[in-house]
């Protein structure tokens, strides 16, 4: 069964090269999982999405969960779904924009067309914060 899970977390004081660190491991790992996803960071939180099997899924977020460099982890949307939305990417990194007013439009262009209207709220929401 594929799904997709929606979490967010707390890294107050983690730098670009540790989210770089991060980035690298996902493409590492990912592929040979068949986890795909999308990986936001605002400077003090993160957003991820995955996809894939539901077991490989399970498995990483337990691994995640235990991952001292951040904490928090708060899973704000779990569901079956019969496609992947990024079937593309081991992990995109969805950048934030630094000016507010430009942030939704830039998110419209970078986020995946199939993700699910309410899912898409979701990550918008948490891009346009603060
Ligand atoms: C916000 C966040 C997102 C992460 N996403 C992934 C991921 O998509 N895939 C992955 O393998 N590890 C991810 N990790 C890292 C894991 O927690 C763990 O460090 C890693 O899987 C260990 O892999 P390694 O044994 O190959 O070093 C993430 C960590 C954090 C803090």
């Amino acid at each position: 069964m594929l799904s997709q899970y929606l979490y967010i977390s707390t890294a107050p004081t983690l730098g670009r090269e540790e989210v770089d660190a991060i980035l690298a491991t996902s493409a590492r790992n990912n592929p040979a999982r068949g986890i795909t996803g999308l990986l936001l960071f605002n400077g003090r939180n993160f957003l991820q999405l995955l996809e894939g099997d539901e077991s490989e899924i399970a498995t990483l977020m337990e691994r995640i969960n235990a991952d001292a460099r951040h904490s928090g982890v708060s899973v704000l949307d779990r569901r079956g779904i019969d496609a992947r939305t990024c079937p593309d990417w081991a992990m995109k990194r969805v950048l934030i924009a630094e000016s507010i007013a430009s942030r939704r439009e830039m998110l419209e262009r970078d986020l995946p067309e199939g993700l699910d209207p309410e899912v898409r709220k979701m990550i918008v929401n948490f891009a346009v914060l603060n």
